[in-house]
């Protein structure tokens, strides 16, 4: 990867972008925020981007025809910003093929779960209706596939007896907060490839 502009995209929250945010500001991210967009106006992340500066945008969902054009939309922004990398952040909506296609390996998704283990909404959720002792957080590339896409880095958190959805999500979350800067600058410093569904550094011998 050449350069280091990062394009945020978010729904709501926005703390993980309040992590990518200060992993910048305290050196352990070398890269730049190049533009936070959100499909919903009112997006809480949004004031965390104008607090730090960052350029922000607002589209829309329904002022687009069709979802490929939101997609073509979305992909323009960006290219228009030259963004090198593309990380979303609690942005839910689904991106059609021409988007991915668009920014091929260049874009991450952080998921609150060991991936392939509750994909989809309400992970916390669903960990905790199957029993599983152990859950936690997974930054993935995104593919066309929902929550399928070759994994950068996870994180394991383990699962109290006493766990509400609230409590675990909440410690889930901390992991998030480390992991996806980690695993941004990762991404960024290169050295990788991709092999099949795995993420390989380049150096690894094929056995
Ligand atoms: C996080 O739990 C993330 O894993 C999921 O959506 C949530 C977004 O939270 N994809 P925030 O907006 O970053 O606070």
């Amino acid at each position: 990867m050449n350069g280091r502009r990062l394009g945020v995209l978010i729904l709501g929250r926005g703390s993980n972008l309040q992590a990518i945010i200060d992993a910048i500001a305290d050196g352990r991210l070398r890269a730049e925020i190049a533009v936070v967009i959100s499909n919903i106006q009112n997006a809480a992340g949004l004031d965390i981007a104008r607090v730090a500066n960052i350029p922000t945008l607002v589209i829309p969902h329904q002022d687009s025809p069709s979802r490929a054009a939101y997609d073509r939309a979305l992909a323009q922004a960006l290219r228009t910003r030259q963004v090198d990398l593309v990380c979303l952040a609690g942005f839910m909506r689904l991106l059609g093929t021409s988007f991915i296609d668009a920014f091929p390996n260049r874009i991450l998704n952080i998921h609150p779960s060991l991936l392939p283990a509750f994909p989809g909404l309400d992970a916390q959720q669903q960990a905790l209706q199957h029993g599983v002792k152990v859950t936690g957080a997974t930054v993935h590339f995104v593919d066309a596939a929902l929550d399928a896409g070759p994994i950068v880095l996870q994180s394991a958190v383990p699962v109290r007896a006493a766990d509400t959805v609230a409590s675990l999500a909440a410690r889930i979350l901390v992991e998030e907060h480390r992991l996806y800067p980690e695993a941004i600058d990762r991404v960024l410093n290169g050295g990788w490839r991709i092999d099949g569904r795995r993420m390989v550094d380049t150096a690894e011998v094929t056995p």
